[in-house]
């Protein structure tokens, strides 16, 4: 199977609590490639573009206002299955129904905060990806 890339992002929560090495050092135990890695802090407006799925959800002012609380982490992940293996990776996005061992399940504290995100489709993850890296900063 061919590689695949998928957008990882270190959300405020788990930045915050000083769980980045912990979170990269799992994607390298796992077998991902970090293609490209950056800090930033996310302003309000590319928030609600980057989930503007879940514009309707009752939960959307709350995802906005944690998301831009503090610095995030975004990373390009590659590996053969890097959408659905980081996914996997990462565990359910409720911390309560996560597997043991996921990232989820080890740092998350509820639905909301739960520390990383991960694209949930192939199409998805090329979008993502290009709303944080240029085409540049990929080759
Ligand atoms: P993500 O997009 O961040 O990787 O998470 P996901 O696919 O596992 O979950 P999704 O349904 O896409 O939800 C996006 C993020 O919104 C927050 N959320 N809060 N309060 C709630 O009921 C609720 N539901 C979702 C979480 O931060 C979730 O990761
Ligand atoms: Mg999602």
């Amino acid at each position: 199977m061919a590689l695949e890339r998928t957008l990882g992002i270190v959300k405020p929560d788990a930045v915050a609590k000083g769980h980045i090495g912990e979170i990269l050092t799992t994607i390298e135990e796992n077998d991902f490639r970090i293609v490209q890695l950056k800090m930033l802090r996310l302003s309000i407006q590319g928030t609600e573009a980057f989930y503007a799925v879940h514009k309707a959800r009752p939960f959307f002012p709350d995802l906005v206002a944690f998301m831009t609380e503090g610095p995030v982490v975004a990373a390009v992940l590659e590996r053969e299955s890097a959408v659905a293996k980081w996914r996997e990776v990462m565990g359910a996005t409720n911390p309560a129904d996560a597997r043991e061992g996921t990232i989820r399940k080890r740092f998350a504290s509820s639905i909301e905060r739960n520390c990383v995100h991960g694209s949930d489709a192939a199409e998805t993850a090329a979008q993502e990806i290009s709303f944080f890296f240029s085409t540049a900063e990929l080759l």
